[in-house]
């Protein structure tokens, strides 16, 4: 075992915890925060998979695979690569909070979902210990929660970004660059095109309930309907409706249909337009599954049935799939009041690893001070400069 173990006494004024430190996005985040010059502690239930989990980042980090585009030491030649995670055992997100308050981290990135149970409770526990948040959540009801703590981040001087993944990050900095310089947008679309490589194994709790969780909390709607802005407030709207056949810059098609992500309050954010839709390549649009959705939805209702779902799905095995496509995609189109639209792509490589990235330089740039107090997300916070910074590369109209 080449990792330290931290002890009850330490004081970690400087460290950055990844909570979720075995799975996939976490590793990729430590891998990528290591090539910033950043050593993170990989934070979990098991004692056993953190060492694990240590020993692929170290063995990932030395291969020097972190980025697809350059590790950080390219873009910030002052960096040098760190190696050796920590790693500190808690049982719960309501340890991990208790963890939190005696160590006062300085950044604390959140991967474990459902982020609608574990974000509240952490962010909440950051605000309180003085700490920075980063989250990679992707649900509405999440990005929601989060921004509402606006008000208490301010007050306490600290920063909370949450939707520092592909989902949320890609498609709300095409929206940014689209916007910039420019206001009265009316009408927005964005679309999420991931090309995601899958590995082998049991889709597991926190996909499970983040997928039957609904939209607990979030205006507009009922927990099992989606939600779209019209008139600038959020209202009912369809599942997996709104299907579009999109042609990706590099020829590829794709087909796209409406689905109540981050992603829809990100984009009304960025753009102040009355009218905004969130779509996403991972909604089949099919006729029959548009069909079925309802059905399905209003059995989720009942929490017996929610909480039975959610098992069974946890312990579905997935089978390991090379991404889809050779790039991922974020897309916008922005109409504005006098007529004018305008589209944009930002092109990344897989997915999971731009998910990686994205989390480790908004930390690193919040180490450096670059944050504002209050509760953002990523390139409401940091432009669109940010995902350029991660490999991102953008193609506007
Ligand atoms: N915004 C985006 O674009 C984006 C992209 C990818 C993923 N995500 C989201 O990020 C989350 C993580 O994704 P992933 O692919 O990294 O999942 P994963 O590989 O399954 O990892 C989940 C991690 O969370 C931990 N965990 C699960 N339930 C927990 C609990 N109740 N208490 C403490 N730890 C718990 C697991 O620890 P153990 O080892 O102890 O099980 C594991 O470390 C998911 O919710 C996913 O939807 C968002």
């Amino acid at each position: 075992m080449t990792q330290d173990v931290i002890d009850g006494s330490a004081v970690m004024g400087r460290d950055v915890w990844i909570l979720g430190g075995t799975g996939r996005s976490g590793r990729a985040t430590a891998t990528a925060l290591i090539e910033r010059g950043i050593t993170p502690v990989l934070v979990g239930r098991d004692a056993e998979r953190l060492a694990h989990a240590a020993d692929q980042v170290k063995r990932a980090t030395s291969r020097g695979s972190a980025l697809d585009h350059g590790t950080a030491a390219d873009h910030h030649p002052s960096i040098q690569p760190a190696t050796g995670c920590k790693v500190l055992t808690a049982p719960s997100p309501q340890a991990v909070a208790t963890e939190i308050q005696r160590h006062r981290p300085a950044v604390v990135i959140n991967t474990i979902g459902p982020f609608t149970t574990t974000a509240p409770v952490i962010a909440r526990a950051c605000i309180t210990a003085g700490t920075d948040y980063v989250d990679l959540a992707n649900d509405l009801a999440a990005v929601s929660a989060i921004l509402d703590l606006d008000k208490a981040a301010t007050d306490a001087g600290r920063t909370l970004v949450t939707g520092a993944g592909f989902g949320v990050t890609a498609t709300e900095s095409v929206v940014v660059a689209l916007c910039a310089g420019r206001v009265g947008a009316l009408d927005v679309r964005v679309d999420m095109v991931p090309a995601l490589e899958v590995e082998a194994g049991p889709i597991g709790d926190a996909l499970a309930a983040t997928l039957l969780e609904g939209l607990p909390g979030v205006a507009g709607g009922g927990r099992f309907e989606g939600r779209r802005y019209r008139d600038g407030r959020l209202v009912r709207a369809r599942i997996a409706g709104e299907v579009t056949h999109l042609t990706l810059p590099d020829g590829v098609t794709v087909t796209t249909a409406s689905m109540p992500l981050g992603e829809l309050m990100a984009a009304q954010r960025a753009s102040q337009a009355s009218s905004v839709v969130s779509s996403s390549s991972e909604v089949p649009g099919s006729a029959l599954v548009r069909a079925i959705m309802p059905l399905a939805t209003s059995v989720l209702r009942w929490s017996a049935v929610r909480e039975f779902a959610k098992r069974r799905l946890a312990k579905v095995e997935v089978k390991a799939r090379a991404k889809p496509r050779e790039h991922s995609w974020g897309h916008a189109r922005v109409t504005w009041a006098d007529g004018t639209t305008r589209e944009g792509w930002l092109r990344v490589g897989e997915a999971q690893q731009f998910t990686g990235t994205v989390p480790a330089e908004v930390t690193r740039r919040l180490l450096e001070g670059e944050g504002g107090p209050g509760a953002h997300t990523p390139a409401a916070l940091f432009g669109a400069g940010l995902a350029a910074a991660c490999g991102g590369e953008y193609l506007l109209d």
